[in-house]
Parts: C-alpha cells; structure tokens; sequence
C-alpha cells in the first residue's frame, strides 16, 4: 500500500460561477488505474481533460470553501482524487484573485449593486435581470386607494436558495422601487397604480463585515437609498439612523420583511 503525503496549503477560495464549473483534471482513465506516473505526466504537460460540471438550475451563486489542510493519502484512488483538486484550485485562482471580493460582485455582469469600496448603486437593467419578489401599497389616509405602491426586486437566484435555506445568501441584492401612486374608478372598481417614480432603496447581503466601519454597512447588509434624480450616489450617511430602526420587526427574518413575498415560501 501506498503512503504518500500530500500538503496542500490553500486561503479560503470563493468564486462565482454562472451555470457551470470548468473543471481541469487528469484523465479518468488515468485517475481510475491510479496511474500515478500518467497522471504526473498529464499534470506536468497540462494534457488535462476539461469537464464542465452543470449546476442546478437557478444555482446562479456558488460559493467554494477550501481550507487550509493537510491529508495523508493512504490510496492510489484517494491521491488521484487529491490531485484532480489541487488542479481544480490552481485553474481557478487566477480567477479569484485582485478585483472586488467575489461574494459582492452580486449578480449576474453589468448588475451589480455594489462597487469593492462598498459603496451601492441601483443595478443596471434589474427590471429585467432580478427577480421581482412583491409589492406593497401603503394607504392614503386622505382618501380610498394607495399614495405609494413599493415593489422589490432581488438579484438572481435569490429565490431558489431562499427557498432552499430560509436564508439570503452572501451578495444577494435587493432592490425597492418607490413610486407615488394614482387612484382612479377602473372597469374592477376604485384602483391606484404606480404612477411616478421617486427612488430606490437598495440593501446588498454581507455575511462576512467586509465594510465594518462603513457606516451605510451592518447587520448583514449594506443600506442604501437612492433619489430617482441619482441612481448612482446615495444620500443615506448611517444606516442605523436611516433604515434600521424602521427595519426593526423584521429582525427575525434577516431585516427583510418576508411576508410580503409569498414567492420566498416553499
Ligand atoms: C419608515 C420606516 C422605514 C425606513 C426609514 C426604511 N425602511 Fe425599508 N422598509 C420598511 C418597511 C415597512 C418595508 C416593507 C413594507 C413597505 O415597503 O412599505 C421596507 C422594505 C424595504 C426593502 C424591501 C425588502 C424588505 O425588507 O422587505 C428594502 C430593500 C428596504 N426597505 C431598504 C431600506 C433601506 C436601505 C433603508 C435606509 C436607507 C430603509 N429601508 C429605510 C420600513 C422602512
């Protein structure tokens, strides 16, 4: 029997993925045998086979974490398999390192709702590339029918892995359009609609306090609102004063009040 002792030595990798892994590895031929020499030769010559690996659909987010380990390899089986990893890890460093952290470039290209220094704008095209989770009307004490109609939108894939886990994974943005509304007889009777926009709030999921000391980040998310005149530069300066009081009774669910997205439910 074979003793081999292999050290791999690796940081924490998260990257992201669109619908596939591309995975470089040995041969299967050569990882079955346990042909340690091919595989050596493969390794050393990068005659490596490429393999993409599907994800689950909606599974647009995937995060991969690699500890550093040590493992003694008691097989010729379990050495091929080590290597075939360590290849995995050295094909996709080059993809994770410099640029923004990978758990905040939040959704799909062109997207994203927050820049490396943690500072949120509206995403791009979000009314056609997130998902629209709900919307809310907010009576008009005046009168029959709605002043304000809200409707909130999440990056992709947001409801499949709420769906999943009950919880907003790592990146997650979340986008809610304000409008006025105007309420009028309709052929269904005394109807508001949304009538003009007048800003967005924005909050972008953060599990690890990347921007601790940023005061529009904390609590799991960075906070945000955005005047329709300026989609791109907050006015918001703490978020504690801004948003969380306000944000309060939905504590329990992450801040986000849920039960206004009956999509989240399983
Ligand atoms: C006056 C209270 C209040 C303030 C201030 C407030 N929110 Fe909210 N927010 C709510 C309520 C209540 C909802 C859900 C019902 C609604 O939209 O009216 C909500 C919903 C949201 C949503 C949709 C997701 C969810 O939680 O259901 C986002 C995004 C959001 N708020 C972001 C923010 C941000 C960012 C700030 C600060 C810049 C902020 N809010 C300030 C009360 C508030």
């Amino acid at each position: 029997m074979w003793r081999v002792q292999v050290r791999l030595r690796l940081w924490d990798i998260k990257f992201r993925t669109s619908d596939a892994l591309v995975v470089r590895e040995p041969k299967r031929a050569a990882q079955q045998q346990g042909d340690v020499d091919a595989i050596r030769r493969e390794s050393a010559t990068s005659a490596l086979q490429t393999r993409r690996v599907a994800l689950p659909r909606g599974a647009v987010w995937r995060t991969l974490e690699l500890r550093r380990s040590t493992m003694e390899v008691r097989s010729l089986r379990l050495l091929a398999a080590t290597i075939s990893a360590a290849v995995v890890v050295a094909t996709l460093l080059p993809q994770v390192s410099g640029g923004a952290p990978a758990e905040l470039r939040n959704s799909v290209d062109g997207q994203s709702a927050a820049d490396s220094q943690g500072n949120l704008h509206v995403p791009k095209d979000y009314r056609s590339a997130y998902e629209y989770l709900g919307s809310w009307a907010i009576a008009d004490e005046k009168g029959p029918g709605a002043k304000q109609i809200h409707m909130v939108y999440a990056s992709p894939g947001t409801v499949a892995a709420y769906r999943a886990n009950a919880r907003f994974p790592d990146g997650t943005a979340l986008v809610k359009e304000v409008y006025a509304a105007a309420t009028s007889p309709m052929t269904t009777g005394t109807v508001s609609h949304a009538a003009k926009l007048t800003g967005w709030f924005v909050m972008v999921r953060d599990n690890h306090g990347h921007h601790a000391g940023n005061k529009l980040w904390g609590d799991g998310w960075g906070w945000s609102w955005f005047d329709v005149t300026n989609p791109s530069k907050t006015t918001s300066t703490d978020y504690k004063t801004d948003c969380r009081q306000c944000h309060g009774p939905a504590q329990a669910t992450e801040w986000v009040y849920t039960k206004g997205y009956p999509v989240l439910e399983r």
